[in-house]
């Protein structure tokens, strides 16, 4: 990962069609965080049919506690929000996350509830084709936002909340670093039956062990 946006390569506009693919997607998404298969770029009001293509989809929403099909008005609705929203301002920050190679839009991730007086955090991501589940994009795009919420933000812990039922999903979340913090019991219904809610977190430190002041998570 690298902090760069397209200021950081003026040159290349001049020779457009000379410039290498990489660097043309890089230009054309506008990414300016990287993982090691992903990068993570604001959102935009034209993501909506990104959004729509997927997002109504059991497999994926049956663990976010919202199986309750999205209209395009209300998906539009939250993306004004998500395009306009300031970390210090409104509290929370979405990002697309993009497939590194290709560009493809693969979901989104976020810091919400960002807590200024306690500089904490709730974090979430979806990856939203069922298809792209399990290919190691989920934990790529945890692990830049944590860098984002302990590099850029300054934030003192990020924590979540995760069905207990969704293996995939904690097993994900403990690679990326984040502790068993508590159980609720039953809190969440979902196929059927209610499940126990997992709390996780991670704080500044632990990260910072892993990746210190300097380090990216991968280049560009
Ligand atoms: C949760 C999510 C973001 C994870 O991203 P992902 O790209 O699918 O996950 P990754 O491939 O990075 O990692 C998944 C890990 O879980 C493991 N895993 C998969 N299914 C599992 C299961 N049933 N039990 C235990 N581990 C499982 C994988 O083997 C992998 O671990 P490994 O690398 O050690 O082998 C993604 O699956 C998703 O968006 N799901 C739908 C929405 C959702 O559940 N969001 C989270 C709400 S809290």
């Amino acid at each position: 990962m690298r902090l760069g946006t397209e200021g950081s390569y003026p040159h290349c506009i001049s020779v457009w069609g000379d410039v290498p693919d990489l660097i043309r997607n890089l230009h054309a998404s506008k990414a300016m965080y990287f993982g090691k298969l992903v990068k993570l770029r604001a959102p935009e009001m034209t993501d909506l049919e990104h959004v729509m293509k997927y997002w109504n989809t059991y497999q994926s929403r049956r663990f976010l506690g919202s199986a309750i099909p999205m209209s395009e008005t209300t998906e539009k609705q939250w993306l004004e929000r998500a395009t306009t929203a300031q970390p210090w301002e409104q509290g929370s920050m979405v990002l697309v996350i993009e497939d590194k190679k290709s560009g493809e839009f693969l979901g989104t991730t976020s810091l919400f509830d960002i807590s200024k007086p306690f500089r904490r955090a709730e974090f979430g991501v979806a990856i939203h084709n069922p298809e792209k589940h399990g290919k190691g994009y989920g934990t790529d795009a945890t692990n830049v936002t944590l860098w984002i919420a302990f590099h850029v933000l300054g934030l003192r812990s990020v924590y979540l909340y995760v069905m207990a039922q969704n293996k995939r999903a904690i097993r994900s979340y403990e690679k990326a670093g984040f502790k068993h913090a508590g159980v609720f019991r039953k809190a969440m219904f979902s196929d059927g039956e209610y499940h126990d809610l997992a709390a996780m977190d991670i704080l500044c430190e632990e990260f910072l062990e892993e990746c210190p002041p300097g380090q990216l998570i991968a280049e560009s």
